[in-house]
């Protein structure tokens, strides 16, 4: 029977784990080099809320762009909300972008980020991990850092048989095991890059672990099979329509309500999303659509979207027959500087492919 009750630390895996950090750790711009001073706090701050649902290549050059145009809390906390999403597009989960805001503004009012991980918790979008994570590697406190690359780590050094998610505090217990008292935030950032770079999902390179010899899946000859993962649900698919009105070179685009999926971001006007297509049902026209059929696909976490695309050009004269309809009039030419998340990019370069 697994035991959930914490033992006493075992250095066995930080103390060789730490060595190959020395000497392996990857170079990315949020941290500071092993062992030397804590990094910046805001830097931290920043990239574990960037990296919370996106790989650390696509972070990289929005973390370049943010710290460049807002280097502080200060900074970041006077920014405009649209712009702020406007530089968070393409990073996608919008939630964040507007947490990120809310985080800055609740830190520059107080003075500082706090240093533990109970006050971190109470800050906008800072979860458990992104708590543990900023004590651990901005304040060198000790906390329990999981993420996905450690939950890969430490089921394979334990042979964690149970499925995920349901091992999840199992994965705590063990990893809490051998969290050390010194070098929390190196330590976690060490699991994080064994994980991305040798304890790899599919072929681990198991030859050049420094763990090897205390890995009980190793030792079982099928690390590759860890961490154990429960059937996967398949995900609803869902359909829409988005509309493209182009008048003068210039394309209208509205901005989503701030509550629900993509808030607060600009976007192309769309109808409602549905269990089958909606076709021209919340049209923002009465118009004669061009409808180009299933052109745009895009999976969100919890379902897959099919896009109809439905054009229409009108100029000042004929707009005038057809309503007046509410957003702003953007130039087809600088679509790239629209902010436009993923999907509607998508459907944006779709139609400038048809109208090229
Ligand atoms: N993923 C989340 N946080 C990270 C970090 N600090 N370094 C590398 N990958 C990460």
């Amino acid at each position: 029977m697994p035991d959930n009750k914490p033992r006493a630390i075992d250095q066995s895996v930080s103390r060789p784990l730490l060595k190959w950090y020395d000497a392996h750790a990857r170079d990315l711009p949020w941290r500071a080099q092993p062992g030397a001073n804590a990094p910046d706090p805001y830097r931290v701050w920043l990239s574990e809320v960037m990296l919370q649902q996106t790989q650390v290549a696509s972070v990289i050059p929005y973390f370049e762009q943010f710290t460049a145009r807002w280097p502080s809390f200060a900074a970041l906390a006077a920014a405009e909300d649209a712009e702020l999403m406007a530089a968070w597009a393409g990073l996608g989960y919008y939630a964040r972008a507007r947490n990120l805001l809310a985080c800055a503004r609740a830190v520059a009012a107080r003075g500082s980020l706090p240093e533990t991980e109970a006050e971190l918790l109470g800050l906008p979008g800072v979860g458990g991990y992104t708590a543990a994570a900023i004590a651990a590697i901005a304040f060198g406190r000790r906390a329990v850092v999981v993420d996905a690359n450690v939950e890969r780590v430490v089921t394979r050094l334990f042979a964690v048989a149970e499925p995920l998610p349901g091992a999840r505090p199992r994965i705590r217990t063990l990893t809490d095991s051998i969290t050390p008292d010194a070098r929390a935030g190196d330590f976690a950032q060490a699991m994080m890059d064994l994980g991305s770079t040798i304890c790899t999902p599919r072929a681990p390179r198991c030859l050049a672990c420094p763990l090897r010899e205390r890995c009980d899946g190793f030792a079982g000859g099928a690390p590759e099979t860890f961490p154990v993962k429960a059937a996967k649900q398949v995900k609803p698919q869902r359909y829409g329509t988005m509309f493209w009105i182009e008048r003068d070179g210039c394309v209208l685009l509205v901005r989503r309500p701030p509550k629900g999926l993509l808030g607060g971001m600009r976007a192309l006007p769309t109808g409602p999303w549905s269990d089958s297509p909606p076709g021209l049902a919340g049209a923002p026209i009465a118009a004669d659509w061009r409808v180009i059929d299933g052109q745009v696909r895009h999976g969100f976490t919890h379902f897959n979207l099919d896009v109809t695309l439905a054009a229409v050009t009108i100029t000042a004269h004929t707009g005038a027959c057809f309503g007046t309809p509410q957003g702003e009039w953007w130039p087809i030419a600088e679509m790239e500087s629209a902010g436009l998340p993923t999907v509607f990019a998508k459907a944006a370069r779709m139609f400038g492919r048809m109208h090229a």
